[in-house]
């Protein structure tokens, strides 16, 4: 099997709570992050962003998070389900947002309203890139869009560069865990692929 092979087969997530307290060192991260932007990219618009946490910033992104969930305070399950979030998310070693700019009002996508799609598509591809990487320096991920976005502090937060053009892709949070998740069994692909090309169907 090649490396490549290998690393998609098993790449898995692995939730925060399961990370060591050991931090990754950030250049790692700003490593792979460069390595990552080589994904393919249509208009060459270069379209993701990314924003590295601090452990302060990590904090409060949970506390808002919590926030998020906790609603109107109105219902009490809600409530612990924002503490319990909130806790995992603000203690995890690292954390990587990353999101999609694409200029709204651009000539380019005034004429190609399908670029706000394509440039999604890109920075979907830098992420599963991300994940592959970190997977191969033994970093463990999970990719979130719990929506801790729609709080009103959260632009604020993370000092984004345009809000009214950019939407979160992913929260990557990141860390070393010694769980090592067993393959994910797949529905058959025959269940999934049309293949015109085979002779048995
Ligand atoms: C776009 C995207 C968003 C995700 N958001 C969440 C999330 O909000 N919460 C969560 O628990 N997992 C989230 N995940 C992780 C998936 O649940 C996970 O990939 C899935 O269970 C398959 O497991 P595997 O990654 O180990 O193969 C997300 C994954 C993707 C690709």
């Amino acid at each position: 099997m090649s490396d490549l092979t290998s690393a998609i087969l098993k790449r898995r997530t692995t939730k925060p709570s399961l990370y060591s307290d050991r931090i990754p060192d950030p250049e790692i991260i700003r490593e792979n992050i460069e390595i990552s932007r080589h994904a393919p990219n249509h208009h060459r618009t270069e379209p993701a962003r990314f924003y590295l946490l601090d452990s302060d910033r990590i904090q409060k992104i949970g506390k808002l998070f919590g926030e998020i969930l906790a609603g109107d305070l109105s219902d009490p399950s809600l409530v612990e389900r924002g503490k319990k979030k909130s806790k995992e998310w603000g203690n995890a070693p690292g954390l990587l947002i990353v999101t999609c700019l694409t200029e709204i009002n651009s000539e380019l996508v005034r004429k190609n309203p399908e670029v706000a799609d394509e440039d999604y598509a890109t920075c979907c591809c830098i992420c599963q890139n991300l994940l592959l990487l970190l997977a191969n320096c033994g970093i463990a991920t999970k990719w979130s869009t719990g929506a801790v976005w729609k709080h009103p502090d959260f632009a604020k937060t993370i000092n984004m560069i345009s809000p009214k053009n950019e939407r979160v892709v992913g929260l990557i949070f990141y860390g070393y865990s010694d769980q090592k998740p067993s393959a994910r069994a797949l529905v058959p692909i025959k269940n999934h692929l049309k293949d015109f090309t085979s002779t048995k169907d």
